[in-house]
């Protein structure tokens, strides 16, 4: 059955769609092609999707190049001139994978093998990239995180950026890190800027790790298939987007000051779109809160369940609250769900929470949800799951706008007892306020920003100017100086030795000297 369905997919996948074609305007500023990580539905896709829109309004002429399961996104055949598709790999069993057990390493090894399978499917499939190369594009915009778009954009040859929606997620490539003051896995729990000596083993610890034990398996895969499929195999994979504009999301008010090359620009999380009246059932229910408010409860896009015994608990908690609380529960409801409980399978999170009546929101904090709640000024109660929602939960916790739990461990009386917290210490909604009034404070707004560097990319074939060679050419131990470090110890060394040496003989001469001279003091005392 899933394979037919594959079948399928995979023959509708090169169909252009798009009843209405909508012809480029003449004065079109460029011919786009947008490549995000198509998994299931997920934050990525909104991303993209919100800059695709933005690039529109502009009259530029944008394509996608999308999993065939891209959900309700579909929606966008009407919306855009050609859509490419490419069979997605089935995310579906991402609703049985235990949280509570599952380590971060685990989950990423699970993401890998999915794009790993995605990115077989797109390279396999008879001339899609012969099509979209025929396109001539003028830029390519694709994901930070799935590494087939190294491929892609090493293959077409035209300018790229690159798009990373989680923000700076580590990689030496691109960003240097000091392991010094930086903290390596996006999964850590260091606070970058206020480690201990410890602390800092075990960063250099986790970094040699990454580089030793992790790449391999994260772009070693990629590298296979781009042999395989003899697309550019003599590039190294890890360092593709070393020659790319690279947008991080995010903003140093809220991430940790560290150095970044000259083609890594940040651009901060939320292009504010104009705010949507909520949905008339949420609209109705939010309404009835009155001055107790509301708490919005959100686990991501690709979280919509929990395992049955943590679902039953959250919705036992919520339910003691005099809030009304909205919460995205995709599936079974729970049975223990309280009446000021709203379980919606997708909630207009933005709009939610720049509501006036929302108190709290109870987040996973994936980037997304992080920067909506500091522009909205929530304060949160952080219980991170995965990925980079650890160092999102810290950063919003050492701003003083969250208290951050421990998602395995967390009891019933400690999710109780953080939402009061919260909801009780002024001081979380005034810092919130503080991070709130920081973010907006800008030269450009995020979308003029965005919009000036895909018209320079364009304009200028590139960024080869800012790309940093030594980042191609050397690697990390001479990055770090080490080898200078040994030289001096060389050195240093050879001096003591060759000092001790002349010391040592000089010593044994004085000695001998003196032994020679002892008859001639005798003599003289005589
Ligand atoms: C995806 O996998 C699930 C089981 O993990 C299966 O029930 C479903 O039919 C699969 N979907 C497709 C499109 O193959
Ligand atoms: C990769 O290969 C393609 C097709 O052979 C070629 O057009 C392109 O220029 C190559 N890319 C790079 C970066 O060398
Ligand atoms: C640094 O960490 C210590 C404990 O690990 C904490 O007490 C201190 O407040 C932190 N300092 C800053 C500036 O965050
Ligand atoms: C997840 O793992 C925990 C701990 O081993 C176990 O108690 C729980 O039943 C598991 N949940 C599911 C849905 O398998
Ligand atoms: C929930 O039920 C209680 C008592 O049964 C009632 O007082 C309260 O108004 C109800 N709340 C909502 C939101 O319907
Ligand atoms: C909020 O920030 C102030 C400094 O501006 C700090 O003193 C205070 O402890 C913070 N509040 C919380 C709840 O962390
Ligand atoms: C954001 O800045 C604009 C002016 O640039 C101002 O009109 C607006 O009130 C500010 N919003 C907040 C929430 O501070």
């Amino acid at each position: 059955m899933g394979t037919t369905i594959l079948v399928i997919l995979s023959l509708v996948a090169t169909t252009t769609v798009g009843q209405t074609p909508k012809p480029a305007t003449l004065s079109s500023p460029g011919k786009v092609l947008m490549y995000p990580m198509t998994l299931g539905q997920n934050s990525h896709i909104v991303n993209f999707v919100r800059l695709a829109k933005i690039l529109r309004s502009r009259g530029y002429d944008v394509h996608l190049l999308f999993g065939t399961d891209a959900g309700s996104w579909n929606e966008l055949d009407q919306t855009f001139n050609v859509v490419h598709r490419y069979p997605s790999a089935n995310a579906s069993d991402i609703e049985s994978l235990n949280w509570s057990i599952m380590s971060a390493y685990q989950f990423v090894t699970w993401l890998a093998d999915k794009l790993e399978r995605q990115c077989e499917a797109l390279l396999s499939h008879p001339d899609l990239l012969v099509d979209i190369q025929r396109e001539r594009y003028d830029l390519l915009i694709a994901d930070f995180i799935d590494n087939c778009g190294r491929i892609v954009s090493d293959y077409l040859d035209i300018p790229t950026i690159i798009y990373s929606a989680p923000g700076f997620i580590g990689d030496a490539a691109l960003f240097p890190i000091l392991p010094t003051f930086i903290p390596v896995s996006p999964m850590s729990t260091l606070e970058s800027g206020n480690m201990t000596f410890a602390e800092r083993v075990e960063n250099v610890i986790e970094y040699i790790a990454t580089v030793v034990l992790w790449y391999p398996r994260w772009f070693g895969a990629f590298q296979s298939l781009r042999e395989k499929y003899q697309m550019n195999s003599s590039l190294n994979i890890r360092k593709s987007f070393l020659r790319t504009l690279v947008l991080v999301r995010g903003d140093f008010v809220l991430d940790y000051p560290r150095p970044v090359m000259p083609n890594v620009v940040t651009i901060e999380g939320v292009f504010s779109e104009d705010p949507k009246p909520l949905p008339h059932d949420i609209a109705t229910f939010v309404d009835g809160a009155g001055s107790d408010g509301i708490i919005v409860v959100c686990f991501g896009t690709m979280i919509g369940q929990l395992d049955k015994r943590r679902s039953e608990m959250y919705a036992r908690v919520l339910a003691k609250f005099p809030h009304r609380v909205v919460w995205r529960v995709t599936g079974k409801r729970p049975a223990s769900l309280g009446n000021n409980t709203l379980a919606v399978d997708w909630l207009p999170q933005n709009d939610l929470l720049r509501h006036a009546s929302t108190r709290l929101f109870v987040s996973h904090c994936g980037l997304s949800s992080t920067m909506e709640a500091a522009h909205n000024a929530i304060p949160v109660v952080a219980m991170p799951i995965c990925t980079d929602g650890f160092q999102n939960a810290l950063k919003l916790t050492r701003a003083g706008m969250a208290f951050s739990l421990d998602f395995k461990t967390l009891t019933e009386d400690s999710l109780e007892s953080a939402i009061w917290e919260v909801l009780n210490d002024p001081r979380y909604k005034r810092n919130a306020s503080r991070v709130a009034a920081l973010l907006n404070d800008t030269l450009v707004p995020p979308r003029d920003k965005f919009l000036y560097y895909v018209g320079y990319v364009i304009r200028h074939g590139g960024v080869p100017h800012w790309q940093a060679d030594v980042l191609q050419t050397m690697n990390i131990w001479q990055l770090l100086s080490f080898d200078i470090a040994a030289l001096v110890l060389i050195v240093i060394i050879t001096t003591l030795f060759v000092a001790g040496g002349i010391l040592c003989l000089g010593v044994i001469a004085i000695l001998k000297y003196c032994s020679e001279q002892k008859p001639a003091f005798k003599e003289h005392a005589q």
